[in-house]
């Protein structure tokens, strides 16, 4: 158990000793390390509920809790704060606790839950830009962390391989290669097993289909035709589809690849198209259906909804089917193969309408099952003109090729602090590849996910401040002085006082591990996780300004300082791990 747990429980104890409850007591670290190490403000509450005074309650904690051997100090202040100073044996065997706990201190869920995380989202055919970055370094954490804490998790990439793109790609394919025994109407197979496009095709293909059909009404008209037989299942299409997704995926399993980033499930809206039609007549069937300008719709107007809520349209006047639906016959899906508890849906946050009416029908129609529908939404990566990132060029950056530019970036860092100097090319190009992603990976996860971010490798791949590089270093640093010790014949021993005021600071923010993870799971927010990361290292480094640790002649003490610089790299591995970022041994 944490130590905040376990102080939590203590100081509720007395709460309850007193009659009063016991929610009273949550203990949490103190902002003011100078007063106290920790505090509880239950006083106030409790003292509105019981119509008591305060300052009286807390007393009245404080005289039970006085007699407990940790502490040193337990007092009230101001109006009823409770404050905890722990003594300094009890501070640095506590420490030395959570070094030897190979969670950290760290609960496990009490009860773990099923999770599905839908994140990625790439589209076949049209390049992986930023966007996709975001959901996937977000969702990859999440999957991490969600997994870390002890549920079970079911990573769905959620790929868009079956809207009207995919008509656009067959009519323009039709095109240029009207030979092909693809578009042989007759013709029901054999198909060729050699890939008629690469992918390189399918992305220069695209954007010319996708002018072409903006442009001019039969061209569009042509797609959507040829996107309704591809759903309907003409042979032909459907072996075309194929091989735009067997060449899609290829690239992208190595895009996410370098990412570090992995799916449990490939799947897409494609995998839900027979379970349209069966949809369809049980919405039917449950009178879900209203009829709309045409259109199928499912009105999803809810009691107290103080804004306009359109309806959500499953089928379109055309008979073709939406987003929406699908998304609608993948919750279906997802119930019926592992029955989650959350789904939750890593996505831009301008698709926030979407997700509340899918949300709102799958409610109301009652496909959900028991699962908590969440959007997990987060802001724009911006350019320097704060509007959405593209290219110099006006396109939008492939993921391969800003990674490629993240370790480019990185490389110049490297150079500029004559860091990684003395090492082969092969361990040289792996660092700085980890220090690119690590810089990329970290900008993106340390903003607030609601919040719009602008891209800047420039910055993102500097050694100090706020960035992925920084914590690499102070790992990489700790690293080191492991070697160091190694080759001096120095071992870490407990963590024991006499404790300077830097070392009683970095087991304080150690202390914090457990409630930046309890929090970033219940909020969903990593960079609660970024911020935390931040802070250790920001106190290991006053740390090892101020305490000589190698070059400590007493060796109890020295001991005591490799066991804190352990218990410190052994926190920024636990929390680098579900932020997804790998570190280099040296640099
Ligand atoms: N492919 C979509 C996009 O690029 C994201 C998919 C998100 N997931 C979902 N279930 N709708 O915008």
């Amino acid at each position: 158990m944490s130590i905040i747990a376990d102080l939590s429980q203590l100081v509720s104890d007395a709460f309850q000793e007193l009659g009063l409850d016991r929610g009273f007591g949550a203990v949490a670290t103190s902002r003011r390390p100078d007063l106290a190490h920790f505090q509880c403000n239950g006083a106030m509450a409790a003292a509105k509920q019981a119509r008591r005074a305060p300052r009286q309650i807390a007393e009245e904690v404080v005289a039970i809790l006085r007699a407990h051997p940790e502490f040193d100090v337990v007092e009230v202040a101001g109006p009823g704060f409770i404050n905890i100073k722990l003594t300094e044996p009890a501070l640095a065997a506590r420490a030395d606790e959570m070094r030897l706990d190979e969670r950290l201190g760290c609960e496990r869920s009490a009860a773990p839950e099923r999770v599905v995380i839908d994140f990625g989202g790439p589209n076949v055919a049209k390049a992986m830009h930023v966007g996709h970055l975001r959901s996937s370094v977000v969702g990859d954490c999440l999957q991490r962390l969600f997994r870390f804490v002890g549920d079970e998790v079911v990573s769905d990439i959620h790929m868009g391989d079956w809207g009207l793109p995919m008509g656009m790609l067959i009519v323009e394919l039709e095109r240029r290669r009207p030979d092909l025994p693809y578009f042989d109407a007759e013709l029901s197979g054999p198909y060729p097993e050699e890939p008629p496009v690469s992918v390189d095709d399918l992305a220069e293909m695209y954007p010319k289909a996708a002018a072409l059909a903006k442009e001019d009404e039969t061209e569009r008209e042509k797609a959507r035709l040829a996107t309704a037989q591809l759903q309907e299942g003409r042979p032909g299409y459907r072996a075309l589809w194929q091989h735009f997704m067997n060449e899609s995926m290829k690239a992208m399993k190595a895009d996410f690849g370098a990412l570090g980033v992995h799916f449990d499930w490939w799947l897409g809206e494609a995998a839900v198209n027979d379970a349209i039609a069966p949809l369809l007549a049980s919405l039917e069937a449950k009178g879900a259906l209203e009829l709309s300008q045409g259109a199928q719709v499912i009105t999803v107007v809810e009691e107290g909804d103080n804004k306009e809520m359109p309806p959500l349209i499953v089928v379109k006047s055309d008979g073709g089917v939406t987003y929406g639906t699908t998304d609608l016959a993948t919750i279906v899906d997802r119930v019926a193969r592992v029955d989650p508890h959350h789904i939750l849906y890593v996505v831009d946050k301008r698709q926030h309408l979407h997700f509340e009416q899918v949300f709102r029908a799958a409610r109301r129609c009652e496909l959900s099952g028991r699962a908590q529908l969440e959007h997990i939404a987060f802001g724009t990566v911006n350019g320097a003109d704060g509007k959405p990132f593209k290219t110099r060029e006006g396109g939008v950056m492939k993921l391969g090729d800003l990674i490629a530019r993240a370790t480019e970036q990185a490389n110049l860092r490297l150079e500029e602090g004559a860091l990684a100097k003395d090492v082969d090319q092969e361990i040289h190009d792996e660092i700085a590849r980890k220090v690119g992603l690590a810089a990329l990976k970290f900008a993106d996860l340390a903003n607030d996910r609601e919040s719009d971010y602008v891209f800047n490798l420039e910055k993102f791949t500097r050694f100090e401040g706020k960035t992925g590089p920084y914590l690499l270093y102070a790992t990489v640093r700790i690293k080191s002085i492991f070697r160091k010790a190694a080759e001096r014949g120095f071992e870490a021993g407990t963590v024991s006082g006499p404790l300077s005021d830097a070392e009683r600071k970095l087991i304080l923010v150690n202390f914090l591990i457990s409630s930046a993870v309890q929090r970033a799971h219940a909020e969903r927010r990593p960079h609660l996780l970024c911020d935390f990361a931040y802070d250790l290292a920001q106190a290991f480094s006053r740390f090892y300004n101020n305490c000589p640790i190698l070059a400590e002649e007493d060796p109890a003490i020295r001991a005591s300082r490799l066991a804190l610089a352990g218990l410190t790299l052994a926190q920024f591995e636990l929390v680098l791990g579900i932020l997804g970022i790998e570190t280099p041994e040296r640099m």
